[in-house]
């Protein structure tokens, strides 16, 4: 893993983002769990996404289905089949399993034993629902959120009295058994999707299709993500997924390379006509004009919250050698700039000194009235410079520090986390003026 890759692992460990998962046990291979601040953070990205594709002038409902369907939607929607598979070999001695493109010489890249032909292993994780283990009647936990939105095709349609063109929206934990999880949060067996299913007629696919790939796109750079780390890859047509006509992915520049962090696809009607079939329902809409039948075209977008959550991290993570010159004695300054909607912590609140009780008092009583809007950190622990470097760390956009200047003039200072442009407010003034200066979204 690179170095920037291990100073954010390292990082978020420190200050609260992300745990290695089951650490006491020893950990558990590419599980991860989300501290205060990482739930925060994976939160505002949730918020960010539900927003932004609520607020166009569109018509798009949420809803919020099942992680363990009835096995017979995996039948229809492909993901039972071949599509869903990678092809691996085992060792028979050490029965480790690898992808067959990464072999080179033949033999087991752990032991160097005697390797199996190659065969299919579906990537859905399988349980078994009930009080017996029945090999007869597994099921699984859901590989992509979107199958729960076509199986609710109609009962949101019915309810909400829609038609094309109309999304559904979805976020939701997805499960894959990747024989190779890495990179971090990256790739991991168990991760959240945020989905949409945008239904329109056969004709507008083309137009849907280039209206949500520029939105999806600009969505990511509203986050405050350079567009120069981000980039469009069509994908070519024998790569396509079992249920694509066409896919685009939106693709980050990670430290480890380009990858993708969403897919734009063309499902054309694939998953509606299969469920159709399957269930023997009609997933259809009429058509106003003629009264005839047709089944709906979809055009999808799909991110990851954990991809979404990495790249901001590695695109606002600065490492400042010899520090910036402030309050501080530190070598290396570490920042996160993020935007003050993302910030897990938007405001610190410093007494100047912890043993001071009128400072300590007055510090408090602003971090009371001040965190009812805003989300605050009252910190009282060490100088104010490493308090500083602390928030710096967690990308706290403003730190407010009560002085013995603020007890006779009821001012306090206010420190911009990306300037570090101190200046003094009136206590009174503090929440219109921090909604003032945190509202302005900071471009990178
Ligand atoms: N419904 C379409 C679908 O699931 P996908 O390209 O397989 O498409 C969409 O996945 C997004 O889900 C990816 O762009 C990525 O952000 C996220 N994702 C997929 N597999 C993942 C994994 N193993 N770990 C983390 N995120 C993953």
């Amino acid at each position: 893993m690179t170095d920037i890759i291990q100073e954010i692992i390292s990082l978020s460990k420190r200050r609260g983002f992300v745990f290695p998962s089951s650490e006491i046990y020893g950990g558990f291979g590419a599980s991860y769990d989300y501290g205060p601040l990482g739930v925060i953070l994976k939160r505002n990205l949730k918020e960010a996404w539900r927003q932004d594709m609520t607020k166009k002038k569109l018509s798009i409902a949420e809803i919020d289905t099942s992680i363990v369907l009835n096995p017979k939607v995996w039948e229809a929607s492909g993901h039972l089949g071949s599509g869903f598979a990678d092809r691996l070999v085992e060792c028979k001695k050490c029965h480790h399993r690898f992808k067959e493109e990464e072999m080179i010489d033949g033999r087991c890249p752990e032991c160097e034993g005697e390797l199996t032909d190659p065969r299919e292993f579906n990537l859905m994780m399988k349980t078994f629902i009930g009080p017996a283990e029945d090999k007869q009647s597994p099921a699984y936990l859901r590989p992509e959120t979107c199958q729960g939105i076509f199986i609710n095709f109609l009962n949101v349609v019915n309810t909400m009295r829609l038609d094309v063109p109309f999304g559904i929206i979805q976020i939701g934990k997805a499960f894959r058994n990747e024989i190779n999880p890495k990179n971090f949060i990256y790739r991991t067996r168990e991760f959240e999707q945020m989905e949409m299913e945008w239904f329109c007629s056969e004709g507008e696919t083309k137009k849907w299709f280039d209206y949500w790939k520029e939105q999806r796109m600009q969505w990511f750079i509203d986050l405050g993500i350079k567009a120069e780390n981000l980039r469009f890859k069509e994908t070519g047509k024998d790569e396509l997924a079992h249920y694509a006509r066409r896919a685009v992915d939106i693709e980050y520049h990670f430290p480890f390379g380009w990858r993708e962090i969403e897919g734009i696809h063309d499902r054309g009607n694939f998953d509606l006509s299969n469920h159709s079939r399957q269930s023997q329902k009609e997933l259809s809409l009429k058509d106003p004009e003629n009264q005839s039948n047709h089944i709906p075209y979809v055009i999808e977008t799909s991110v990851g919250v954990e991809r979404t959550f990495l790249a901001l991290l590695c695109d606002v993570y600065e490492k400042v050698e010899g520090g910036r010159g402030e309050n501080s004695k530190q070598k290396t300054e570490i920042y996160l700039h993020f935007q003050p909607s993302l910030s897990p912590v938007q405001v610190a609140i410093l007494p100047l000194a912890k043993n001071n009780p009128a400072l300590v008092e007055k510090a408090k009583e602003i971090y009371n009235k001040l965190r009812l809007q805003f989300r605050c950190q009252y910190d009282q622990g060490g100088s104010i410079g490493r308090r500083y470097r602390r928030q710096d760390e967690i990308g706290t956009a403003l730190a407010i520090t009560v002085d013995f200047q603020s007890l006779e003039d009821g001012t306090v200072t206010c420190r911009d986390r990306d300037s570090m442009k101190q200046s003094r407010l009136k206590i009174v003034d503090l929440s219109t003026n921090i909604f003032q200066i945190i509202s302005v979204e900071k471009q990178n």
